[in-house]
């Protein structure tokens, strides 16, 4: 089967559409610990989905790769980011690991798993299973957290249901599933990672390209810096594109946590993947 939209997906999809009717853009809270195990928190910009497909599930945004935030996640790629919607009420917190596109890094995708097991479930209709279990403490159970945590760096082959694009285009026009076909589903290639980033470096303004120009982030600011940022400011520089800076930080999404304020009793609902299959578990749970 395809890749699928993730039970939380229409919700989010739907709350950042009403936001940006009015709103310039989508920031979030980006959390993940330190070397020494404190957490870090910062306001990022919300850039859509990877591939600019909203059925992979997997959120991106942007960062520096001189950033603070970068050396950590490399040796911790364990993530949450924290959005808020004014307008729906809806807070969502994700978590996760992320997976980052550079010029000398991508994803390492392993469908080895998802590609036999999936397709069965999925066939007996469990992609999506909902439990009502009234005395179950949701957020303690077993879950993605207690394999592997030892599996950290970034670097680690991720169980994720990310197919090639040119091969989920060709499904597109299809109206067989890949299992119906008898295809076996490839990961993206070396190419494809590295269009995706040039995807979204085109996606930035000019401005925000410039500001991968910058001297060393969190670098004391002397005047001979001053200057430089002022004529990087005034694109009279005359330095690289700053793109070799440039990193696209791709969200791999394992639980939400949604929070829907209505005024009256509030909503609350856990979703969680399952390890090592492309399966949700959607639970509503006390607010
Ligand atoms: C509205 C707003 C949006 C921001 N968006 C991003 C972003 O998308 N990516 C990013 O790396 N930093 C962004 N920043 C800057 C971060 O909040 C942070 O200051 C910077 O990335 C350094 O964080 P670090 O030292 O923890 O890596 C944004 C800041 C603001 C105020």
């Amino acid at each position: 089967m395809l890749p699928s939209l993730a039970p939380w997906n229409a919700a989010f999809t739907s709350a950042v559409a009403s936001e940006l009717e009015t709103e310039p853009f989508i920031p979030f809270s980006f959390s993940n610990v330190g070397e020494h195990g404190i957490p870090h928190t910062r306001t990022c910009v919300f850039r859509g989905f990877l591939f600019n497909d909203t059925k992979t599930n997997v959120l991106l945004f942007t960062c520096d790769k001189r950033s603070a935030k970068f050396k950590d996640l490399i040796k911790n790629s364990n993530f949450e980011a924290c959005f808020y919607f004014h307008k729906s009420r809806k807070q969502f917190r994700f978590s996760g690991a992320v997976r980052v596109i550079t010029n000398e890094r991508h994803p390492i995708i392993d469908l080895s798993n998802l590609s036999t097991i999936s397709s069965s479930k999925e066939k007996s209709g469990e992609s999506e299973i909902k439990f009502n279990d009234t005395d179950l403490v949701v957020e303690q159970e077993h879950d993605f957290y207690s394999i592997g945590l030892d599996k950290v760096g970034i670097d680690e082959p991720l169980m994720y249901k990310i197919v090639s694009p040119s091969q989920t285009q060709n499904m597109n026009v299809s109206t067989l599933s890949l299992c119906e076909l008898n295809t076996t589903i490839h990961a993206p290639t070396e190419e494809e990672w590295k269009a995706e980033r040039q995807r979204c470096w085109n996606d930035l303004s000019r401005s925000l390209k410039r500001s991968f120009k910058r001297p060393l982030p969190g670098s004391l600011l002397t005047s001979e810096k001053y200057r430089l940022l002022d004529s990087i400011n005034r694109g009279v520089d005359g330095t690289s594109s700053g793109q070799e800076n440039f990193v696209v930080v791709c969200m791999f999404v394992k639980a939400v946590d949604l929070v829907e304020l209505t005024g009256g009793v509030d909503k609350r609902y856990l979703y969680k993947k399952s390890y090592d299959i492309d399966v949700w578990k959607e639970y509503e749970v006390c607010p």
